[in-house]
């Protein structure tokens, strides 16, 4: 039996008039892939904001293995084990590869980045401590050759690659990933489909976002659909394929209202 690691109830939050989440509820055991997907607009990156801290949600709750932590800011969430990657890359092109990774160790620690700035002699010893670790989580995607490179000059894979060992060096109970493959080609996104298979087999859990429908099918163990703010389906990756609501919202013919 897996434990269930993270839990959303009736989350809901509005823009102006627009209901863009409402009410939405699901849940992502320990290492397991959970997908959410939808149409463009759906709601997906606004869900995982609401989820990460970044919005305080309107409605509704969230619980990290078995704690409330609605409302708490994405630091706290990051203490807790929450970890993301973003659909806009947010890589520091100007950087190496290894400061880049390094970088994600720093995401924990308030107060670092000035003490790191200082050299202060504490901070030199984590300074150590987190290259050794940046290193690990190098390898580990598959970049350990390109530790020296410019973020700039790798290819959009390995950009990618490099985003999610970032947030690896949170050392995530969950991990959410916003469109990870986006913008990467068929071999790209075969790497970055086992590599998010390598981390759910390791225990993480994952909540992930994703356009493409190949990947989604091949490596979720289950998949929640949205469309306009809803939740319209869910299930195993066959019974959502086959789900006429959800193949309506796609073909755009109205979505969950036309099947109503
Ligand atoms: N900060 C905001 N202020 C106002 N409206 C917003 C804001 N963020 C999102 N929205 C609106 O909420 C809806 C959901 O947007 P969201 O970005 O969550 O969609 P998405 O499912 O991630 O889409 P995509 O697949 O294109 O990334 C959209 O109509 C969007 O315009
Ligand atoms: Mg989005």
């Amino acid at each position: 039996m897996t434990a269930t690691l993270l839990s959303v109830e009736g989350l809901g939050i509005s823009f102006g008039g627009l209901k863009a989440v409402n009410d939405v509820s699901f849940s992502v055991p320990s290492g397991q892939i959970v997908s959410l997907i939808g149409p463009n607009g759906a709601g997906k990156t606004t869900l995982f904001n609401m989820i990460s801290g970044i919005y305080p949600s309107a409605t509704g709750s969230v619980a990290l293995d078995g704690e409330r932590v609605t409302g708490l800011s994405p630091h706290l969430l990051a203490q807790r084990g929450l970890s993301r990657t973003f659909q806009n890359l947010q890589i520091f092109q100007s950087m190496t590869v290894l400061e880049n990774a390094v970088a994600g160790y720093h995401l924990q620690e308030r107060g670092s980045v000035l003490a790191d700035l200082l050299a202060l002699p504490g901070s030199r010893r984590r300074a150590r401590q987190s290259e050794e670790g940046a290193r690990h989580l190098l390898a580990r995607v598959g970049l350990e050759r390109s530790a020296d490179t410019e973020a700039g000059n790798l290819s959009y894979g390995a950009l990618k690659r490099l985003e999610i060992a970032r947030a690896l060096a949170l050392d995530p109970k969950i991990l959410l990933l916003d469109e990870p493959a986006a913008g990467c080609n068929a071999v790209e996104t075969e790497e970055i489909d086992h590599l998010i298979a390598e981390v759910a087999a390791s225990g993480v859990a994952i909540l992930l976002v994703e356009h493409d429908m190949k990947m989604v099918m091949r490596i979720s163990n289950h998949i929640v659909v949205l469309d306009h703010g809803e939740k319209i389906a869910e299930g195993d990756p066959a019974t959502v394929s086959r789900n006429p609501a959800v193949i309506a919202a796609y073909l755009g013919t109205g979505g969950a209202d036309a099947q109503r």
